[in-house]
């Protein structure tokens, strides 16, 4: 078994982009397909392992480093994960890349665009933000750091769920081909 065959793949994007939706289905497909992946999800581990966190700079920051660090343990246990987090800073993910290792970190940006994002606004986060009821809100209140070099890019205005998992899945191969 080699590195590049149980990657992390790291999904990045703003709240509501689709990254939780993504990264379920892409779990899936790649179960049917006889591979171990596992999802690790922002929401999920902040009720968890990171729910002494908050969104300033420096919990994000923490929340992406444990992240990364669970992330290559169960790498090196033979595990696909499928990281599905905000993380809005480029810093904080060229450290999640250094943790996890250059041969098995890849950048996913879920780029749907804020104003998409905001007007499907899921868990009505976004109105919130707006009305001053909640602070350092990604995109609204707080920065998003765009990728400038993600392996993949996937705006779910233009993709059917169905669509970026092929995708993924199809670059996955390539890659494991090379
Ligand atoms: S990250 O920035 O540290 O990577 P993470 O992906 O774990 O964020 O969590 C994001 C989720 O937390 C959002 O989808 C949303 O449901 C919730 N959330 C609550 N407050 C905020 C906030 N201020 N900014 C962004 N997301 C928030």
């Amino acid at each position: 078994m080699t590195a590049a065959q149980h990657p992390t793949l790291w999904l990045t994007g703003l709240s509501g982009a689709g990254k939780t939706s993504i990264a379920l289905a892409l779990a899936q497909a790649l179960k049917a397909q006889g591979h171990a992946a596992t999802v690790l999800d922002g929401d999920q581990l902040r009720h968890g392992l990171n729910r002494d966190l908050g969104f300033t700079p420096e919990d994000r920051h923490e929340n992406i480093r444990r992240t990364a660090e669970v992330a290559r343990l169960m790498n090196e246990a033979g595990l696909i994960v499928i990281a599905a987090f905000i993380s809005p800073y480029r810093s904080d993910r060229a450290m999640a890349g250094a943790i996890i290792g250059a041969e098995r970190y890849v950048e996913v940006h879920v780029s749907t665009p804020l104003a998409v994002c905001e007007a499907r606004d899921v868990k009505g986060l976004y109105a919130k933000a707006r009305a001053g009821q909640l602070a350092q809100f990604t995109g609204v209140s707080a920065p998003y750091e765009a990728p400038l070099d993600a392996a993949l890019t996937l705006d779910t205005q233009a993709l059917a769920l169905e669509e970026s998992v092929e995708r993924i899945c199809l670059y996955l191969k390539q890659r494991q081909q090379q």
